[in-house]
């Protein structure tokens, strides 16, 4: 070889780079032999790749995979990773996880470029330490790891997806062999394989990409005044064939609804008193009790003989002393002015009537006071109302520290739960309802459909945390409670009726996501030490769990006459079916073997006894290509027959949206269709902005364009409560009394309600350096024959845009918002055009009606 290689790969690259066919130096690569050595250069950097150069020096290529067991955190460790190539070219890798784990990680990849989902194989063995991989003559694979003094061994299937139970062996120590060699000075202990010249700049081609993208993603508005220094106006041209259209999705703007950041208890679950069934535990969070948010000048007395229902063991046995309830940081109406909704079971335990005051307090003052009765024997419920509407109380409610207080009059144990206390005001006035600002602010945006009760929230942290729709309907007291993923208490008040009830009352369809018999991937270890995905649901119960889904059918769409699930819809107050059409099976999981076991499992139940239903499947976390990414499309695709849909999620930066514009355009139209259900655009200030409002409004003026392939799409988190988040950016921003929406909210409501079935083929032209910024989108509603432009200036310059093929006339109105990309709240305002060229200031979004 005359060329050095380090100018010979790069120009290989750059030919592979833009050429969609083997190249000639991939040919003529086949007869070249390479050495690569694969490490990992500590437990949390994932699998390596670095390839020996022409000068003898190993040269580093980048990440092949990384661990993905249990939890954030604690877990994703990769220790002593070791691979074999099998006779057919393709990739086995297995690695330890930790030293406490009955697994070991079993990975496969047919290039070393694209990876399947890690499966984590039950052993016996508490611990799987420094297993090590061979093919065996029938193509099957050996698998030997030491658990203490022992060695054990394992045999896997060809595929490398089933696994024995492992059993003792004696092999020699001589086989845990390796290779140490120097990258960038360092010494590393790995492997090193021959691969071929071709194979090698494949490698180096696909590492090269992923560098480009990452450059690409980084591209930032608040880096503009630099980028575009010399950019002094904008033009460029629209040009619309208003003859050339196609059918698209009208139900592309929906909303995600998780109760993540204190969105639902707290948050829009209007219940005002906070651990009201005494049933916080340490399991909701470490410092927590029974207790928790009550206070008394003796401590409470909690028990659970007798309880008012099994599923919700816990109550306080009272005698004289008062106690206080702080509600969600201070009990406090978001709507001053109106009465509150007092309830609470009692139970008498030695005498046979008591006297009651349930009074608001603040800072010693009663605001609000009732009197109360209870008497009998067994528990009952008790209600009253406390009126806080003279001008006086109103004033004084509110601050942050009023507290419920309870106060018993006479002498005799009594037992309390389910104390309750609602503004009597809720969204459309239902029982057991929803906070009214909040809820009307969603509805503002008129989604077309609500997507609940998660995320992660569905599928739970670890098997006994899943989400059962069923836990969560019927009377409040008989409901389950749980821990909540995101590290506080779930009391399913707000559950599946009022979720269902919620859709009707903003006319959205309802979307419920439930497990594929798998929790979350990023579990915590269960009693056995078994993390992740813990196994999924034991197979010999998942026959209980698909007819569990198939219940929650019957549940919403059957009939009172027939059902005994249909009648607890009716006897809830909804004797009509609530027309149920799609429903969710997993979120974001991995997409191991034992996911797809139980996947395919539940979507075929579904498909075989509701055939009408659209089953939305999941391909994981990340966008293209992720490993579960092009698994779970893969297996869609392979089973279109029972999956109509899947879910995809990407949380990317703002550069990654402005410059992946094409992401859908290549989608294969006959595939089952996208529902994109968790996105947002971020920058380091991790809060919605101007910059990533409008970089997910040219996202989604990309994706009206692909709407026949894309047919919903949901921001996500929807809500996050002040003092309360677990995550950022968030779409709407909550206090007790106050509501505040982002740019994105704004990005999103315009989108929704200038929304159409038909995309009208429009094209921008302008100068490419700019042309990346300038995006727009028209679509038209059949029903009405309105047509909607929707344009996005995102350069720091007022934009001139020629039409041609459209004219606008003077005075067409627009809808829109302008800002600085780090401004993080605007206002939505409304003008008319001028005659001729549309004019966009710096950074805007508008959308122009463009009527019929
Ligand atoms: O939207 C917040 C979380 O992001 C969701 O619960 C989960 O699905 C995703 O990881």
């Amino acid at each position: 070889m005359s060329i050095k290689t380090t100018t010979w790969t790069a120009f290989a690259i750059a030919a592979m780079l833009t050429s969609p066919v083997r190249t000639q130096a991939q040919e003529e690569g086949d007869n070249i032999s390479r050495e690569i050595f694969i490490y990992c250069p500590d437990d949390r950097a994932g699998l390596h790749a670095a390839y020996l150069d022409f000068e003898g020096n190993w040269q580093e290529i980048g990440q092949l995979c990384a661990s993905d067991y249990g939890q954030w955190g604690a877990e994703k460790r990769m220790y002593h990773p070791n691979m074999v190539r099998a006779s057919d070219g393709t990739w086995r890798a297995v690695w330890q996880l930790n030293d406490h784990t009955p697994c070991f990680a079993a990975a496969y990849s047919p290039d070393l470029i694209t990876w399947r989902p890690q499966d984590y194989p039950r052993m016996t063995t508490k611990n799987c330490l420094r297993p090590i991989v061979f093919e065996g003559d029938d193509g099957t694979f050996d698998i030997f790891y030491a658990s203490g003094d022992e060695k054990r061994y394992v045999n896997a299937s060809k595929d490398f997806r089933t696994f024995t139970e492992d059993t003792p062996s004696t092999i020699s120590d001589l086989a845990w062999g390796g290779d140490t060699v120097l990258i960038g000075g360092k010494r590393h202990g790995g492997q090193i394989f021959d691969v071929t010249q071709g194979e090698l700049i494949s490698l180096l081609a696909h590492h090269e990409i992923l560098r480009r993208d990452g450059d690409m993603s980084a591209e930032r508005m608040g880096d503009d005044t630099e980028r575009y220094k010399d950019l002094k106006k904008a033009t460029a041209t629209l040009t619309v064939r208003p003859g050339e259209k196609k059918a698209i999705s009208d139900k592309l703007i929906g909303i995600f609804f998780e109760d993540i950041s204190y969105a639902a208890d707290g948050g829009l679950y209007a219940e005002l008193i906070q651990n009201r069934d005494f049933e916080y535990s340490s399991r909701d969070r470490k410092e927590w009790s029974a207790t928790t948010a009550w206070q008394s000048s003796q401590p409470i007395q909690i028990e659970t003989s007798d309880p008012l229902s099994a599923n919700n063991p816990h109550y306080a046995v009272l005698e004289s002393e008062p106690i206080s309830n702080e509600g969600w940081d201070g009990i406090i109406d978001s709507d001053p002015g109106q009465c509150f909704a007092f309830s609470f079971f009692v139970r008498n335990i030695d005498c046979a009537k008591k006297k009651w005051l349930v009074q608001l307090v603040k800072n010693g003052e009663v605001l609000a006071q009732s009197k109360l009765t209870t008497q009998g024997a067994g528990w009952k419920k008790y209600e009253t109302v406390l009126d806080t509407r003279l001008p006086k109380q109103r004033a004084k409610i509110t601050g942050q520290d009023c507290v419920l207080r309870l106060v018993p009059l006479k002498k005799g144990k009594v037992a309390v739960d389910m104390v309750s206390l609602f503004p009597q005001e809720t969204f459309h006035g239902r029982k057991n309802g929803l906070r009214k600002d909040l809820a009307q602010v969603i509805a503002d945006l008129q989604p077309k459909f609500v997507r609940f009760p998660g995320g992660c929230m569905s599928h739970g942290q670890g098997l006994d945390n899943i989400y059962h729709w069923n836990h969560t309907v019927g009377p409040l007291e008989e409901r389950k409670p749980d821990f909540n993923i995101w590290n506080y208490h779930q009391t399913r008040g707000l559950g599946f009726y009022e979720y269902f009830q919620f859709c009707e009352d903003i006319g959205a369809e309802p979307l419920p996501v439930l497990a594929a018999g798998v929790p979350c991937q990023n579990s915590a270890a269960d009693k056995d030490g078994y993390g992740g995905q813990q196994g999924g649901i034991p197979m010999a119960d998942m026959p209980a769990y698909c007819e569990e889904i198939l219940n929650m059918i019957e549940w919403a769409n059957g009939d009172p006459a027939t059902s005994r699930w249909a009648k607890m819809r009716a006897d809830a107050g909804h004797p009509a079916p609530f027309g149920l059409k799609y429903v969710g099976i997993g979120n974001e999981d991995i997409i191991s073997t034992v996911f797809e076991e139980r996947y395919g499992m539940i979507c075929k139940a579904i498909k075989e006894k509701y055939p009408d239903i659209i089953v939305c499947g999941t391909v994981g976390p990340f966008h293209n290509p992720s490993a579960d990414y092009i698994e779970g499309w893969d297996y869609a695709k392979k089973h279109r027959d029972i999956i109509d849909m899947v879910d995809e999620h990407y949380y990317e930066s703002t550069g990654w949206f402005i410059n992946h514009q094409d992401y859908y355009d290549d989608y294969d139209r006959t595939a089952p269709k996208v529902y994109l259900g968790e996105y947002a655009a971020s920058t380091s200030a991790k809060r919605s902005n101007v910059e990533t409002a409008l970089s997910e409004a040219i996202h989604l003026c990309n994706v009206e364009r692909n709407g026949d392939v894309v047919a919903m799409t949901s921001y996500a988190p929807l809500l996050a409560k002040d003092k309360h988040h677990n995550w950022n950016p968030d779409l709407i921003y909550f206090s007790n009394t106050e509501v505040r929406t982002t740019p994105s909210y704004e990005t999103q409501r315009l989108f929704s309600v200038y929304s159409g079935d038909r995309y009208v083929t429009s094209q921008v032209t302008a100068d490419e350096w700019i042309g990346h910024r300038i995006v727009a989108s028209m679509v038209e509603d059949s029903k009405t024959g309105r047509r909607y432009l929707k344009v996005v200036n995102a350069l720091p310059v007022e934009l001139t845009l020629h039409l041609d093929g459209l004219s606008l006339p003077q005075g067409t109105s627009y809808e829109g918002f302008s800002g600085q990309p780090g401004d993080q709240q605007v206002t939505c305002g409304k003008g008319t055009t001028p005659e001729g060229d549309l004019t966009l200031p710096p950074y805007t979004l508008r959308v122009y009606d463009l009527g019929n």
